[in-house]
């Protein structure tokens, strides 16, 4: 991938942090106070951060930086219960000086390359607009219900899940750090990241003034069944009063949990602290424990939105490192404009939960029994949406009828997939 005219791709180091730091202030449009820009330093992974500078003064300052992005190391977990290795796209930002000179397009094609030589074989990402990665190949893998619960909103109860121990406390990542990871570590959902990155954990906990907008200081909720740590939830309250009395707001940054007991003893003290009237929250699953166990779902105000996107970066690594629900041996094409390496006729050949994806150069493409794009395949890795889903909605082509249904069992999961936080 070709950097334009006028600017180079470079490393940064950590010495380079503040100069990072003002480019995504430009791009996000935010600004942080001076007393508190150290952060930058504990957040970004300083060995897998890139930039681009300015190499001609017809661009503006030579060596001042144009755009930055950064991935994180993480490991994700796929259906069947494995976890791929990962790299989490994250602070992409072009200075609105230089925007729409193709330096996006430059940082992808140089993230991508990065990412497969470590050994890589996906790309995951938040979208800040949902039509920016699309283009890349990136896939959306995953959505989220995002609800408003009124106070102490009614659910059906789950015998035994009040004999969990919640603690409430400022949250700390010397303190909560290593709970945090462990709950994560043992998350069966697919999309969820099980091994994060340190600079990530240092992310979640983060409690910066600018973030908090008149709210209290970053609040954990931590539940343990005996000393075991079995949920999270990051939260601030808001204290406010209407002539009616309190109307303060909760707010859940992030929150996991390993099971249903868990999920209801957390959210019976996230939806019911004294003077809060409502607790806003995203990162449910749409088949989450406690949205089922809601007694009135209407209530919830429940709003759906994209979660996490995935890019696949290495057809066969990537499909044969997922597990399968069902046998299949189907030819599929897959057309990558971004990585020409994955596009082609791609054999993909499952038996007892395992599969065997392999070039298959002897199948005329027009001849393949499926077609799709590697953006849809994205789509499809986590379980999210089905093949048969993309045949209907006429984004993947069945062309050997009954292969579809044959790819779309195979891949299908009963879990539905989540990122439970955001990066
Ligand atoms: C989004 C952003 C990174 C794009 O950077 P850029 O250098 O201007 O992008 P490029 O010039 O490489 O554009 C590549 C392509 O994406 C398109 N594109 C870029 N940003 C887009 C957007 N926000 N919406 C729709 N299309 C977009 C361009 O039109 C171009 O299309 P083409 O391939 O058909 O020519 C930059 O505008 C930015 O920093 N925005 C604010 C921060 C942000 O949203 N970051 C992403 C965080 S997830």
């Amino acid at each position: 991938m070709n950097t334009p005219q006028g600017y180079r791709l470079i490393s940064v180091d950590e010495s380079r942090a503040r100069e990072v730091l003002h480019v995504d202030a430009f791009a996000f449009a935010f600004t942080v106070p001076e007393k508190d820009a150290g952060f930058i330093h504990e957040i970004l992974p300083w060995d897998r951060t890139r930039a681009i500078e300015v190499a001609d003064p017809m661009r503006g300052t030579e060596g001042t930086l144009a755009a930055v992005h950064a991935s994180f190391k993480f490991g994700t977990r796929v259906p069947g219960g494995r976890e791929v290795p990962t790299s989490g796209l994250s602070w992409v930002g072009v200075h609105p000086g230089h925007r729409r000179r193709g330096l996006l397009r430059a940082m992808i094609g140089d993230h991508f390359a990065r990412s497969l030589a470590r050994g890589e074989v996906i790309s995951t990402l938040f979208a800040a607009e949902t039509q920016i990665y699309q283009r890349f190949g990136y896939g959306m893998a995953a959505t989220e219900a995002r609800v408003q619960l009124g106070r102490g909103a009614e659910v059906r109860p789950l015998p035994g899940s009040e004999d969990l121990i919640v603690e409430v406390d400022s949250a700390s990542l010397e303190r909560h750090g290593d709970a945090i990871a462990s709950i994560q570590s043992r998350m069966s959902r697919p999309g969820t990241v099980t091994t994060l990155a340190p600079q990530s954990l240092a992310d979640i906990l983060m409690d910066l003034e600018i973030d908090r907008e008149g709210s209290e200081e970053l609040r954990i909720a931590l539940v343990r069944d005996g000393a075991d740590p079995v949920a999270w939830a990051l939260f601030q309250r808001k204290q406010d009063w209407a002539d009616s009395g309190p109307d303060g707001k909760v707010r859940v940054r992030a929150w996991g949990a390993l099971d249903a007991a868990a999920t209801m003893r957390l959210w019976g003290v996230l939806a019911d602290f004294d003077l809060m009237s409502s607790t806003h929250a995203g990162k449910f699953a749409l088949d989450d424990p406690l949205l089922l166990r809601l007694k009135d779902f209407r209530s919830a105000k429940v709003t759906i939105a994209d979660n996490l996107w995935v890019r696949i970066l290495d057809v066969s690594e990537a499909l044969e490192a997922r597990g399968y629900a069902a046998d299949c041996d189907v030819t599929v094409q897959i057309d990558d404009a971004f990585l020409p390496h994955n596009a082609g006729v791609w054999r993909v050949h499952v038996a007892a939960g395992e599969a065997s994806v392999t070039r298959d150069d002897t199948t005329d493409p027009a001849s393949a029994d499926l077609r799709l794009d590697i953006q849809e395949l994205g789509a499809v890795y986590l379980g999210g949406t089905t093949v048969m889903e993309l045949v209907r909605a006429r984004l993947a082509d069945e062309r050997t009828p009954g292969t579809a249904a044959e790819l779309s069992s195979a891949m299908a999961s009963d879990v539905k997939p989540l990122a439970n936080f955001g990066f």
